[in-house]
């Protein structure tokens, strides 16, 4: 925690109602930050917007409550399915809320965010950098937003910065769907033998948006307890 980091910074965290989403706009506000939380259901504190972030003027009524100094784009929809049995209809969902709702925050703020010298940070996952069996539009999605934060981190640098956190296995409302042996499966795969905390990865967000990070654009940071670097092929 660093006190004052981001006194007098406005930033917009989406899926701000539970999860990563809501330590981050805990911990940005603890350092200072005013912070607008968008989801389409309300978090349990704080100013918010009730909004899908795959829709255009989610982005315009942001927009109107601006200026940011923050964008963290952060939301995501998944379902856990084969590619044969995706939907057209999930699969879009899916690449909506994740990917495009990421490009809409982007192009609807980064403009003036530039113009403050201010900075995007996007949730992507481990999703990006390996494939696991049920994740198509996600993994998909995820790529995507590694790609696309290079890509907006060159287009308006040096006046803005942009990148991305990799998280691996975080205990959030995200799993209550995995069962208890999934989930000790999934701690089993990392390296510090444990899930993650929501607020280990607003830290890193929190780094990342702020000045401490100046020397940092378009880059990719894993918070996975070495989930990704281990592989058990003994
Ligand atoms: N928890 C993990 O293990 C893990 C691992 C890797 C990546 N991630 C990523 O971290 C981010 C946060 O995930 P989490 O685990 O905190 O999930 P979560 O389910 O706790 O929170 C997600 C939030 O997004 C909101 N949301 C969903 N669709 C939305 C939409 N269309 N518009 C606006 N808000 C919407 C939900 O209402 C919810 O509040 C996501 O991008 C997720 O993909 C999580």
């Amino acid at each position: 925690m660093t006190p004052g980091r981001y006194t007098g910074r406005r930033a917009v965290v989406t899926g701000g109602a539970s999860g990563i989403g809501a330590a981050t706009a805990a911990r940005l506000r603890a350092e200072g930050a005013d912070v607008l939380v968008v989801d389409v259901r309300p978090p349990e504190t704080g100013d918010h917007l009730i909004g899908d972030v795959a829709r255009e003027e989610t982005w315009e009524q942001v927009a109107e409550r601006g200026p940011y100094d923050l964008v963290v784009s952060n939301a995501a929809a998944v379902d856990v399915l084969p590619a044969h049995r995706t939907s057209l209809e999930s699969w879009h969902r899916q690449i909506g809320v994740n990917l495009t709702g990421t490009f809409l925050a982007a192009r609807r703020l980064l403009p003036d965010l530039a113009a403050r010298r201010g900075s995007m940070v996007v949730t992507s996952s481990v999703h990006a950098l390996v494939g696991l069996p049920g994740h198509p539009a996600y993994a998909a999605a995820k790529g995507g937003l590694t790609a696309l934060t290079r890509q907006l981190a060159v287009e308006y640098g040096p006046d803005a910065r942009v990148n991305c956190v990799i998280p691996g296995p975080i205990m959030t409302p995200a799993w209550d769907r995995v069962d208890e042996a999934g989930r000790a499966d999934s701690v089993r795969a990392t390296v510090l033998r444990r899930f993650g905390e929501p607020e280990e990865v607003a830290a890193v967000i929190a780094f990342l948006g702020s000045a401490d990070a100046s020397f940092m654009t378009g880059t990719s940071v894993v918070v996975d307890g070495g989930w990704s670097i281990v592989k058990d092929s003994a």
